[in-house]
């Protein structure tokens, strides 16, 4: 078995206009991690993921699922879409159908299972991500964080072996922001390998196991947490902050309220409890 869940070797993409989105671009995302992947706009997160599901075909370069090669036929690709799910950053670009409950039905139905297993299926990914009372609601009239939380349960539903959240929490309020956390959480506990990019340096110092720092189409820098966001050269040169926890046990620490040999705190309540 692959250490690995999913793998880019030397990725180029040239988009049909010219740019060069992905250049030369290696990873190797540990099966099972919770996986964050940073980098401010137009880095090429969005264009990467793509790759992940074969939406989109390297210019040059190998993209990798469970340690072999993805080929680019219709019955491989199918066969790699029930495997990886993708939540688009834009849910507009991914709902289609009437009703909540026949949107999040069409990817299982169309993978022929049966009428009970999706019915199943559909109710346990509404109640995970909290949508129950929008079931006959036709999608075009949800809010976005609906459309958001639809987008998820549609991908849920297909109980992929990795799930893949291009920006989760933009535009969701604190409240389902922090449920959206928990529920990656959870499918995390279950096995299914979940992988988000975000522009949300908090989210992931303090849910990931394992980031990635990407920067005009390359990754420049990955580790544990904790190593990443105390390279200050690296956050600087992929324009981005350094986590506010980061920021105050550093203070505390040059203060000398923490000894210097403190391990940094992984969330506010572990940080409460050393102040204690
Ligand atoms: N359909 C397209 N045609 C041409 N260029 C594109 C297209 N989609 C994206 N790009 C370009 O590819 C580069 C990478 O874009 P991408 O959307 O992958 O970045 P991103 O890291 O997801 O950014 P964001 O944080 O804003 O979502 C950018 O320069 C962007 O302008
Ligand atoms: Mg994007």
């Amino acid at each position: 078995m692959a250490d690995y869940i999913l793998e880019a070797e030397n990725l180029n993409y040239r988009y049909p206009d010219g740019t060069h989105a992905l250049k030369n671009l290696c990873l190797k995302i540990p099966k099972g991690q919770k996986t964050a992947i940073l980098g401010s706009n137009g880095a090429g997160k969005s264009t990467l993921f793509l790759h992940f599901n074969g939406i989109l075909k390297p210019t040059a370069g190998t993209v990798r699922f469970n340690g072999k090669d993805v080929v680019y036929n219709k019955k491989q690709l199918l066969e790699l879409r029930k495997n990886v799910g993708i939540v688009f950053q834009d849910p507009d670009s991914q709902l289609f159908s009437a009703s909540v409950y026949q949107e999040i039905s069409f990817g299982p139905l169309n993978i022929g299972l049966t009428e009970k297993t999706v019915r199943e299926r559909v109710e346990q990914a509404m109640t995970a991500t909290g949508i129950n009372e929008l079931k006959d609601k036709p999608t075009h009239m949800l809010s976005y964080g609906q459309k958001k939380r639809v987008t998820i349960a549609d991908i849920l539903a297909m109980e992929p072996l990795a799930l893949i959240c291009d920006e989760p929490t933009a535009w969701l309020d604190p409240k389902h922001a922090k449920q959206t956390v928990r529920l990656f959480n959870e499918i995390s506990n279950n096995g299914t390998t979940v992988i988000l990019s975000t522009h949300d340096v908090d989210l992931a110092y303090s849910w990931a196991d394992y980031v990635f720092i990407m920067s005009d189409g390359r990754v420049i820098g990955e580790g544990t947490p904790d190593k990443v966001f105390s390279d200050d050269i690296l956050i600087r040169k992929a324009d981005l902050d350094r986590p506010w926890l980061v920021d105050v046990f550093e203070m505390l620490i040059k203060k000398g309220c923490l000894s210097v040999n403190t391990v940094l705190p992984r969330n506010k309540e572990e940080l409460f409890d050393l102040i204690q």
